[in-house]
């Protein structure tokens, strides 16, 4: 897998602070199968990589502690809940040492918002403490670990494009022959994902559900870098739930696709609104829609793929 920093067996410790950036994802298309005996669904998840970012930064410590800075740093829990810290005592308990380390996140990434802000806090602890601890896991290794903590942590690792199946933490690499540009709009508050997927087992009651193939359609657009082609096969299995839980989500996916958006969904489990557009301009024209529309707290412009984890 390529997109992120590859750490190398043998890597010394550097006893200095380690800083990793991860960025945020959209699912271009989220083809949700029945629930599983496990309570888990089986996906085709195609995710696509996003130009917002999270920066982690591990620092020797006498403790494990995390702190956390930005706009939405009170919604962010600090304690062995937040998957950042569940890294760091994974890893470290894989190698039998203490997980002293502060973990700082400066973050960006809308919280509980559908766009696997807290995944990439996990993959961004996971790849700064393995470098901090000079451990030089195998990319096989950081994975592995990756899939333990959460469905979607492997894809933050990983970034680009990619198509993930079982409960989403099966990595096929995808390729991507453009840039995208995006509008995402930030709702006031999350949505739990669990939540949303219990109210898709409840919408689907009695319904045959098929089981979730990814479109050739969509894999041929992201191929090709055919926004147009993309925009026609952007599709979610969540965005019924999702609106079922929130239906003011309607009139900002309304606002935006009457502000010139080429296509418009729900980003993942929600609440974030993610619209297609055509290039940068009309990114900011989208954007500054959006805000005025008020059906939002803040849309922000970004473009894909970005690259996974990486060390700064
Ligand atoms: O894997 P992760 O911890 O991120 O999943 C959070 C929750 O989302 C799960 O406990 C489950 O309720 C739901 N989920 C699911 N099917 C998936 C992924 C997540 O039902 N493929």
């Amino acid at each position: 897998m390529s997109g992120g920093t590859e750490t190398g067996r043998g890597t010394e410790a550097s006893g200095g602070p380690v800083t990793v950036r991860v960025p945020a994802k959209v699912n271009v298309q989220l083809a949700v199968g029945a629930a599983r005996p496990d309570g888990f669904h089986d996906l085709a998840n195609v995710f696509l990589a996003v130009s917002l970012f999270d920066e982690v930064t591990a620092t020797p410590a006498a403790a494990l502690t995390i702190t956390c800075e930005g706009p939405d740093a009170d919604k962010v829990p600090l304690d062995r809940t937040n998957l950042a810290a569940r890294a760091a005592e994974l890893l470290a308990a894989r190698h039998g040492i203490s997980p002293d380390v502060h973990l700082h996140i400066a973050k960006d990434i809308p919280v509980a918002g559908g766009m696997a802000g807290g995944s990439a806090d996990g993959a961004g602890a996971l790849l700064a403490c393995d470098a901090l601890w000079g451990l030089g896991s195998s990319r096989e290794e950081l994975l592995e670990i990756c899939a333990e903590l959460g469905s979607d942590v492997p894809f933050s690792l990983v970034g680009g494009a990619a198509l993930g199946t079982g409960r989403g933490e099966k990595l096929t690499e995808l390729p991507v022959g453009g840039t995208f540009h995006w509008v995402f709009a930030v709702a006031d508050g999350g949505l739990s994902t669990p939540t949303v997927f219990r109210e898709f087992d409840r919408l689907a009651e009695g319904v045959e559900i098929p089981e979730p193939t990814a479109s050739p359609v969509l894999l041929d657009a992201l191929r090709t870098g055919d926004t147009t082609a993309l925009a026609g096969a952007l599709a979610n299995d969540l965005q019924a739930p999702a609106l079922s839980l929130r239906p003011s989500l309607a009139a900002t996916l309304a606002a935006g696709t009457e502000a010139g958006a080429l296509a418009a969904l729900v980003s993942g489990s929600g609440p974030t609104t993610a619209f297609l557009v055509k290039d940068a301009e009309a990114a900011e024209t989208v954007a500054a829609a959006l805000i005025a529309s008020g059906t939002c707290r803040t849309a922000r412009p970004a473009t894909s793929p970005a690259p996974g984890a990486s060390v700064l």
